[in-house]
């Protein structure tokens, strides 16, 4: 027996135009956490709507769908395949896997840039003297530019999409970011006011110029994202 919630996505995906049949979509979505010590570590502010709304969409439209997840709380959109993962190198692996058999990826993940030298197998303590603990980071793979530098993107077999979260100059910042990225297509928004907001604000760039997607629910912008991905996958 199906749930109310069930039904009506069941519903809404048979409505949808399957502008993404026998696409395979890979998204990432949500934060990565790197671990200091078994206790502490450092993440990002993602909340994971965005690009769990991204994955929902593609799905409504037809596409097979793996959502590769930091640590978020978030429910897997129904039909949806998903890979938890905690650390920026274990997306990286599970992503560069994936990566071989999709047709379209969605970098919606917010990746630490960087992780600690070492994971400390041991809680660091205090010892009550008032020292506090010194750390080095290295800096972590930059997983999209990766990926788009790959034979499959060259050749064109899997469309790439990057996200840019910015606090201020979206345009600018988001033009720079698609050319060291690689990716025809990059989503611009302004982070910190819409992490875990239901809302948000997109701005499409690609080699054709720019396209504004006023603000609006998350899964809305989402099904909008995906139909503007469909039309050049099929132009
Ligand atoms: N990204 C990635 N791997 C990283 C960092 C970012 O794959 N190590 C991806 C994100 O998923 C997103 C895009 O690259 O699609 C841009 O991420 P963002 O955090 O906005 O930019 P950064 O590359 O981290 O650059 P900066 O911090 O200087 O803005």
């Amino acid at each position: 027996m199906l749930e109310p919630d069930e039904l009506l996505y069941d519903l809404i995906r048979f409505f949808t135009p399957k502008r993404l049949a026998g696409q395979h979509v890979l998204v990432s979505a949500g934060p990565t956490f790197e671990a200091i010590d078994p206790v502490r570590g450092l993440t990002n502010l993602s909340s994971g709507k965005m690009g769990f709304a991204i994955a929902r969409a593609a799905h409504e439209a037809g596409a097979k769908v793996t959502l590769v997840a930091g640590p978020v709380g978030l429910p897997t959109p129904r039909g949806v395949g998903r890979v938890n993962v905690k650390s920026a190198l274990n997306m990286q692996k599970s992503l560069d896997h994936l990566a071989q058999a999709a047709t379209v990826f969605v970098s919606a993940a917010a990746v630490a840039d960087w992780r600690p030298a070492q994971m400390l197998d041991q809680k660091i303590k205090k010892d009550g003297s008032g020292e506090v603990p010194t750390l080095s980071f290295v800096e972590n793979p930059d997983i999209l530019a990766g990926i788009a530098a790959s034979p499959r993107a060259h050749s064109g077999a899997l469309y790439c999409v990057g996200f840019a979260a910015e606090s201020h100059d979206l345009l600018a910042h988001a033009q720079a970011k698609r050319a060291r990225k690689g990716v025809p297509l990059l989503v611009g928004n302004i982070g910190p006011d819409t992490f875990g907001q239901d809302d948000n604000a997109l701005l499409l760039v690609d080699e054709d110029g720019t396209l504004e997607l006023p603000r609006a629910s998350k899964l809305v912008l989402a099904r909008q994202l995906i139909a503007e991905i469909a039309r050049r996958l099929h132009s």
